[in-house]
């Protein structure tokens, strides 16, 4: 009685093999992907999928059913499986035709730029390396000191007594008073390098300082933190003839060009004497300047020959030893060689502007090769 029951829901089962089966075959013949596919592979072949569950009420059959339902079965089991693998084929090569398609070279497009040579080297950056270059050249070392400055840097030891005007012409960013009333403040020139270089070792010396400085003072023309490269040569028997060698020498190379006109003019700063502020000639042409010659005169720098007492407050003897010294604004003559309008914009980080006017990050200025090509 019990056999028969079961026997009967077997056969049940049977009869809807072929239904199962082409539902089967449909569901393969629509999977859109090798993942749908497996899907549909685990849900008839799986586990717990629909044929399997069907192979295991063979166990319970009598043998002869076994024979007859088992076959079919496991008849229905390869057409799913030969099934499965035909779709499989078809839809690996169709994804394989995809990817080639998606894929596809172009060899004759132009070269992209690498990552690392998108990157533009700020104009600035440029310029200090420019400077660089020009300076050692000539011989110079390269000197460092700190942003933050003592007083007696900045202003004493380079001769501005207490209390002179020509300390409130600087518009310095101070600290507030330590315990003892003196005060640190951010350097307004890279003049205190001169200081330190001068306390630091013996003459002969031939440095140039490149450097970070600030003033409260903000319009087109100045920003509160600028730039400056200060130079200075102390030995036995340098003097004004040298200085402008030097800095003719330094334009000429600076601004890429065989000749340049320069003017001395006579003017006042306490750590030299006699001390002069330096124009070059230039033309205006069309919104361009041409450099060396023309009407017009540029101011780029202040130099002279440095005072007795500073000399003599870093511990050298003017009787035996003099020398000279000069600072120029770096931002200036960046804007000068490479025609930029307002200062503001060497500060605003502006990628746009960046990729006008920077510079190629491998393209490393050379007097051999060119400064700024
Ligand atoms: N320190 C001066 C300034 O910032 C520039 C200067 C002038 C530097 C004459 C010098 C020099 O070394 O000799 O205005």
């Amino acid at each position: 009685m019990l056999d028969c029951a079961r026997s009967q829901e077997v056969i049940v089962a049977m009869s809807d093999l072929a239904q199962l089966e082409s539902q089967i075959l449909a569901q393969i013949a629509a999977a859109g992907d090798e993942a749908a596919l497996e899907a549909v592979r685990v849900s008839a072949l799986g586990k717990k999928g629909s044929i399997s569950a069907l192979l295991s009420t063979l166990g319970k059959m009598s043998p002869d059913e076994r024979k007859t339902e088992g076959a079919k079965i496991n008849s229905a089991k390869d057409t799913v499986t030969q099934a499965l693998a035909a779709r499989r084929d078809i839809l690996k090569s169709a994804a394989l035709d995809a990817r080639l398609k998606s894929e596809t070279i172009d060899v004759t497009l132009p070269l992209r730029e690498a990552p690392a040579e998108q990157g533009r080297i700020h104009p600035l950056s440029q310029v200090f390396e420019e400077v660089n270059t020009i300076f050692a050249d000539m011989g110079f070392a390269i000197a460092e000191g700190p942003d933050i400055e003592t007083d007696d840097y900045n202003f004493t030891k380079l001769n501005f007594p207490e209390g002179h005007p020509a300390r409130e012409m600087h518009d310095t960013f101070f600290f507030n008073p330590k315990e003892d009333g003196s005060r640190m403040l951010l350097r307004t020139h890279t003049s205190p390098v001169q200081v330190r270089t001068m306390l630091s070792q013996k003459p002969p010396i031939r440095i140039i300082c490149p450097g970070r400085t600030y003033r409260i003072d903000s319009d087109a023309t100045h920003t509160p933190q600028f730039h400056q490269v200060e130079g200075l040569v102390i030995d036995r028997s340098s003097h004004l003839g040298h200085l402008k060698w030097i800095l003719h020498e330094f334009c000429k190379a600076f601004f890429e060009v065989d000749h340049i006109n320069m003017r001395f003019r006579p003017s006042f700063f306490p750590f030299t004497e006699p001390s002069l502020e330096v124009d070059i000639q230039c033309r205006r042409d069309k919104g361009e300047i041409r450099f060396g010659e023309g009407e017009d005169w540029l101011e780029i720098l202040g130099c002279g020959m440095v005072h007795p007492n500073v000399l003599r407050a870093c511990g050298i003897d003017p009787d035996v030893y003099q020398g000279f010294a000069w600072g120029m604004g770096i931002d200036r003559i960046a804007m000068l060689k490479y025609g930029m309008s307002d200062l503001r914009q060497l500060f605003e980080s502006d990628v746009r502007w960046l990729g006008h006017y920077g510079f190629k990050p491998l393209d490393l200025p050379t007097l051999a090769g060119g400064l700024s090509s």
